[in-house]
């Protein structure tokens, strides 16, 4: 049995995803910036992506650059507005698509500031209006998180921002497919979207960026993309994206009338509410996980359960367990999870959302991530549950 909850690592291509991509690795080969015919089929293939992801976000779409994904669109927007004496407001719980770029501008005479998080892994608005200074040139603040998978108020950091002048970014990349995401609605200049996160295919996604708003290149190169991403483009992701946004539009939608149906789900742990999210089996399927944890180890910690979070996630902290170890245990028995994002899973720095939460170097040693999604069961979670009762245990003994 090989159960996969790693959702938010990645996930798997919709059926109707690969279809969509498959006549773009055949008869539609055309470079879309031909004239021709071949070219202007390749176009058409292009532009009506473009809508699907721009519908996807309430955007236009002159207001979309395709990106080889997040960790591209989140580079270019940050060298883009960067400048020696500038300075940016990150908040600390970021992707290393965010914290990385910052940290080599820093090195170049652009000021960081890092705002923590609290406890239950909010980024409070207030936090980042106080970071605020004549010279901030950038807001940047995650939507979803991807470890913990609390919601972030952006459009408050947002208005608070605009107050003040400063233009803002959000990093959407674990909200889509989960919440909705409307650029409108949070108030944001900048957006940045994965497709492999909902069942779109890798190595592709977009930037928004607000009319009006100027942002130069990172890829420079030929005029492609409004002159906003130099290089050819990837035809087959594109397409799948397109794809990805309009089926996680009907899904959010269908889901969203579910949810008003069954009303809110606790976790069993001290309440988490998962108002408006998308994912109602979803959901049942990761508080029922959580709840069955908790009820086998009552010290576990349910990291960001006192907070909104998206449906899907759950980082918990086992006591004396390393995370490490349970992930291998549970992967050698079939079961995928993760100690935090897949980017950094694999070295053993504790998690920096867990600090940046206030958790000491051991609790952030101590916690996996479970991330479900459309296709697992509840037979699949009850068989992760057995594991899960078996190996605990036994690591506290080793550990
Ligand atoms: C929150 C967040 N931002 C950015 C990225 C990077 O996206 P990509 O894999 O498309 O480069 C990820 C991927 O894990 C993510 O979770």
């Amino acid at each position: 049995m090989h159960i996969y909850l790693d959702h938010n690592a990645t996930t798997r291509p919709d059926p109707a995803v690969v279809a969509e991509m498959l006549p773009c690795l055949g008869e539609i080969f055309g470079n879309p910036s031909s004239a021709h015919t071949f070219g202007q089929e390749a176009r058409r293939v292009a532009d009506l992506a473009r809508q699907r992801v721009a519908a996807f976000l309430g955007a236009h779409t002159d207001e979309i650059v395709f990106t080889s994904g997040g960790s591209e669109a989140c580079n270019q927007l940050l060298h883009g507005l960067a400048r020696p004496g500038r300075h940016i407001v990150v908040s600390g719980i970021e992707h290393p698509a965010v914290l990385a770029p910052c940290a080599a501008l820093e090195a170049c005479g652009v000021r960081i500031t890092r705002v923590a998080a609290d406890a239950s892994g909010v980024v409070h608005p207030e936090a980042v209006a106080a970071a605020l200074t004549p010279e901030t040139g950038l807001v940047s603040v995650m939507l979803v998180n991807n470890d913990t998978g609390v919601i972030q108020p952006v459009a408050e950091i947002a208005k608070l921002a605009h107050a003040r002048g400063v233009p803002v970014h959000t990093d959407a990349v674990q909200a889509a497919g989960k919440i909705p995401v409307d650029v409108r609605a949070l108030g944001v200049d900048f957006l940045t979207l994965s497709a492999h996160k909902f069942n779109g295919p890798k190595g592709v996604g977009a930037l928004y960026i607000r009319g009006g708003r100027e942002l130069p290149p990172l890829i420079r190169g030929g005029g492609q993309e409004n002159r906003r991403r130099a290089g050819t483009e990837n035809l087959p992701g594109i397409a799948g994206f397109g794809k990805a946004c309009e089926l996680a539009a009907v899904r959010l939608n269908g889901e969203k009338t579910e949810e008003r149906k069954n009303g809110r789900i606790n976790t069993g742990n001290g309440g988490s509410v998962d108002a408006g999210n998308a994912g109602t089996e979803t959901g049942e399927l990761r508080n029922y996980l959580e709840t069955k944890i908790v009820e086998l180890f009552p010290d576990a910690v349910v990291n960001g359960a006192a907070a909104e979070r998206v449906s899907n996630t759950s980082l918990i902290s086992f006591p004396g367990v390393n995370a490490q170890a349970l992930a291998l245990n549970l992967d050698l028995a079939g079961v995928a999870i993760s100690t935090g994002s897949a980017c950094s899973s694999s070295s053993r720095d504790p998690s920096h959302v867990l600090l940046a939460m206030g958790r000491t170097p051991q609790q952030a040693l101590e916690a996996v991530r479970f991330s479900v999604g459309p296709g697992n069961t509840a037979a699949e979670i009850e068989h992760a549950l057995q594991l899960l009762a078996a190996a605990v245990p036994r690591l506290r003994k080793v550990g």
